[in-house]
C-alpha cells in the first residue's frame, strides 16, 4: 500500500528520496512526505497531500541545504482522511518515522502512554511514534525492540532519531521491506523499484529483525537480548530499470499489454522439455499433482479471476474438486482442506496480505502450497512449500494486465503436467495442449496490434454510466476480470454476469443503449450465449460482441463486432484478455482519467 524509502550516504538524500518516492508512487499516491537529517544533525519534515510532483514542488520552496540521510513515503490512507498532517513522516520529539501497515491496537496504546493531546494527526502510524519517543532513552535498538513488543497489527517503519545523525533504523511484520548495500550509499524501500537505480543486488529484511543503514554498512540484528547479529541472503534482480519505465509509452499500463507476448514467452519456453511442462527446475516434484484429492485455489482481485479461470480448464480435465476463494473470505471460514490437497496461491506482488493470511491457514491444515508468484523473494513465495515464478517483470500499472496473463498461462502448464502425471493426457495430448498454449502468443500480438480499432469500440462506452459483460463457461470467468478492468480504471460500473443468469433480475438494468460487452467463444454454449445476446438486444442494449475469427454471425446480432484471431476454444482467454484490457485503456483514456494510478486503489494491498 504505502510506499517507503530510506537513505543514508555521499550523495543528496533528496533527490534520490523524491526519485525513489516518484518510483513507489503506484503503491499509494493520496500524500507523500520525506524526512531530511540536515547539516546541521536537525530533522527537517516536509510532507504535503497529493502526488509526489506536488511534493516534489513544495521542497523546492521549503528545503534548503544538504542532506544526507533521509526517509520518504507514498501514502495509501488507512486512520485518517487526505491531510497534510496526516501525511507521513511523523515526528515525535526526537522520533521521526514512516509506516506501512495497520498497528491494530492503536487506540489501547494511546491510552496507555496519554497520547491524547500529543497527537497532532488521526494516524495510527503517529501513536507508534509517540510510544517510541516515550520508549527511547538513548538506545535505538533497545526502544525499538520495546515499541515491537507493544504492537499488534502489520507495519515495516523506518525511523530516524535526531540524536543519531547519519542513520537509518527500520524494521518489519509481514509488510514488505528490502535493502540494498552499494558503493552510493545504503538504501532501503517497500520494494525493489527503488532500489534498482542503485543496485541489482539486494536483501528481504527478515521480519521482527531490527535494520541499521549507516553510509557505508547495512546491520541487521536479531530481536534477542544481545542483539547478534543476522546476514540475510543476497539476492539478484532478474530485470532492468527499463523494465520499471515507460520506454516511450503514454501509460505503463499501454507498455504492459503489449508486453504480454513477450512476457509469456518468459514464463512458458524454461518449462518446456521435450514439448511438454516439466518443472524440474523450480523444483516442484510431481507427486504433489499426482497425490493431491482435491485443488484450492486462493487469491485476490485479478489474481483470482485468474484463479477462476483456471478451475474452468481444471476440473473438467483432471476430474478432481477444484474450488476458488477469494483469499479475505478464505481465511475466516472453516475450510475442508487437508494434508491431501493441493493449495495454489496466486499472487502477483507475493505480498496481498489476506492472501498471505490465506496460506498460513493452508499450512495450519497440513495442505502443500505452490504459489505462483511474480516477485521473487517475496513473503508468499518464501513461505509456501513451491513457487512457479511468473516472469512478467516489474508491473507498474494498478490495474494488473501482463501479471494476469502469465498467472493463466503458468496455471495452464500446471493444469496440462497434472493431467499427465494423473493419467488423464498422453504424452502427445499434454505436447498438443502444450502447442495451443504457445499458440496464443501470435495470438495476442495480432490482437494488440488492433488496439486503434479497439480505441473506437471504446469511444461509444465511455458516455455510459454502466457497462455489463456476459458470457458463459470460460467466456463468463474472462468476463469478470474484463468487468474489474472496466470499472478500475475507467469508473464506469461494470458487472459481469453469466450469461444465463442475466434473465433472473439483472436484466431489469438493460434499456436503451446500455453497453452490454458480450463474450462468445466456447463452441458447446456458442448458440446459449447468442440467444442471451438477443435478449439484450431485445431491450435495446448497446452490444458489442467478442466471437472467434470464423463464427458465424447474424449482421444484427451486435453493433460492434470484435474478432479474436482463432485459437481452440480453452485458450481464448489470452487474446479476449488483450481486447478487454485495451478496451478498458482506452475508455479510461477518453474519459482524461489517470490510468496508472485510478482513484482509490493502490498496486499492493497490504492492509486486511
Ligand atoms: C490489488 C491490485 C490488483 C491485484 C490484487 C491482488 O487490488 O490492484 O491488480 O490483482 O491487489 O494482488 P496480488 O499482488 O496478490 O496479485
Amino acid at each position: 500500500m504505502c510506499g517507503i524509502i530510506g537513505y543514508t550516504g555521499p550523495l543528496e538524500a533528496s533527490k534520490i528520496l523524491l526519485e525513489g518516492l516518484s518510483g513507489l508512487e503506484y503503491r499509494g499516491y493520496d500524500s507523500a512526505g520525506i524526512a531530511l537529517c540536515m547539516e546541521d544533525s536537525q530533522i527537517r519534515v516536509v510532507k504535503k497531500a497529493g502526488k509526489v510532483k506536488n511534493l516534489e514542488e513544495y521542497c523546492r520552496q521549503q528545503i534548503s541545504g544538504t542532506a544526507h540521510s533521509g526517509i520518504g513515503h507514498t501514502r495509501w490512507a488507512t486512520h485518517g482522511g487526505v491531510t497534510d498532517t496526516n501525511a507521513h513522516p511523523h515526528r515525535a520529539g526526537k522520533v521521526v518515522l514512516i509506516h506501512n501497515g495497520i498497528i491494530e491496537n492503536y487506540h489501547a496504546l494511546t491510552e496507555k502512554f496519554h497520547l491524547e493531546d500529543k497527537l497532532l494527526s488521526q494516524t495510527d502510524s503517529e501513536v507508534a511514534a509517540q510510544v517510541l519517543n516515550c520508549l527511547y532513552e538513548g538506545d535505538p535498538l533497545a526502544a525499538i525492540h520495546k515499541l515491537i513488543d507493544l504492537l499488534d497489527g502489520s507495519y515495516s517503519f523506518c525511523i530516524m532519531f535526531e540524536d543519531q545523525p547519519g542513520a537509518v533504523y527500520a524494521i518489519r511484520n509481514v509488510s514488505p521491506l528490502v535493502a540494498a548495500s552499494t558503493p552510493s550509499g545504503s538504501l532501503i524501500a517497500s520494494d525493489l523499484t527503488a532500489l534498482i537505480p542503485y543496485s541489482r543486488q539486494y536483501f528481504v529484511v527478515p521480519e521482527q529483525h531490527i535494520v541499521k543503514l549507516t553510509p557505508y554498512k547495512i546491520h541487521v540484528y536479531h530481536l534477542d537480548d544481545t542483539y547478534t547479529k543476522a546476514y540475510p541472503e543476497i539476492m539478484t534482480v532478474n530485470w532492468n530499470m527499463d523494465a520499471a519505465m515507460k520506454n516511450g509509452f503514454p501509460h505503463f499500463m499501454l507498455k504492459e499489454i503489449h508486453e504480454q507476448p513477450d512476457a509469456l514467452r518468459n514464463t512458458i519456453l524454461p518449462r518446456v522439455n521435450k514439448g511438454i511442462p516439466d518443472f524440474g527446475e523450480d523444483g516442484i516434484p510431481d507427486s504433489i499433482f499426482k497425490e493431491c484429492s482435491q485443488i484450492q485455489i486462493i487469491a485476490c482481485g485479478t489474481a483470482m479471476y485468474a484463479g477462476m479461470v483456471a478451475r474452468a480448464i481444471m476440473q473438467p480435465l483432471l476430474r478432481i474438486p477444484v474450488t476458488v476463494s477469494i483469499a479475505s473470505e478464505f481465511r475466516y471460514e472453516e475450510p475442508l482442506i487437508d494434508e491431501k490437497s493441493l493449495v495454489i496461491i496466486i499472487s502477483q506482488s507475493g505480498e496481498t496480505i489476506d492472501t498471505l493470511a490465506a496460506l498460513r491457514l493452508a499450512h495450519r491444515c497440513g495442505s502443500t502450497v505452490l504459489a505462483v508468484v511474480n516477485v521473487k523473494g517475496s513473503t508468499i513465495a518464501r513461505e509456501s512449500n513451491y513457487v512457479l515464478y511468473t516472469h512478467a517483470g516489474p508491473e507498474i500499472a494498478v490495474a494488473s494486465t501482463k501479471a494476469y496473463s502469465v498467472q493463466l498461462a503458468a496455471l495452464y502448464m500446471i493444469c496440462c503436467r497434472m493431467a499427465l502425471v494423473r493419467g488423464k493426457y498422453t504424452r502427445e495430448q499434454a505436447c498438443s495442449f502444450l502447442a495451443d498454449l504457445l499458440d496464443v502468443i501470435p495470438a495476442m500480438e495480432t490482437m494488440i496490434a488492433q488496439k486503434e480499432m479497439i480505441r473506437d469500440v471504446a469511444s461509444h462506452i465511455i458516455s455510459s454510466p454502466d457497462a455489463f459483460f456476459i458470457g458463459r463457461g470460460l467466456d463468463y470467468a474472462f468476463s469478470l476480470e474484463g468487468a474489474l478492468k472496466l470499472k478500475e480504471i475507467s469508473y464506469i460500473h461494470s458487472e459481469a454476469y453469466a450469461a444465463g443468469e442475466l434473465k433472473h433480475g439483472t436484466i431489469a438494468l438493460i434499456s436503451d443503449q446500455v453497453p452490454v460487452i458480450a463474450i462468445a467463444t466456447q463452441e458447446h454454449v456458442y448458440s446459449k450465449t447468442i440467444s442471451n445476446i438477443r435478449e439484450v438486444k431485445a431491450r435495446g442494449a448497446f452490444v458489442i460482441l467478442l466471437v472467434k475469427e470464423n463464427a458465424v454471425v447474424d449482421d444484427n446480432l451486435a453493433d460492434i463486432r470484435i474478432r479474436i484471431p482463432d485459437v481452440d476454444d480453452h485458450f481464448t482467454v489470452f487474446p479476449i484478455a488483450a481486447a478487454l484490457q485495451l478496451i478498458a485503456y482506452y475508455a479510461s483514456l477518453g474519459k482524461h482519467l489517470d490510468v496508472d494510478q485510478p482513484r482509490n486503489l493502490a498496486k499492493s494491498v497490504t492492509v486486511e
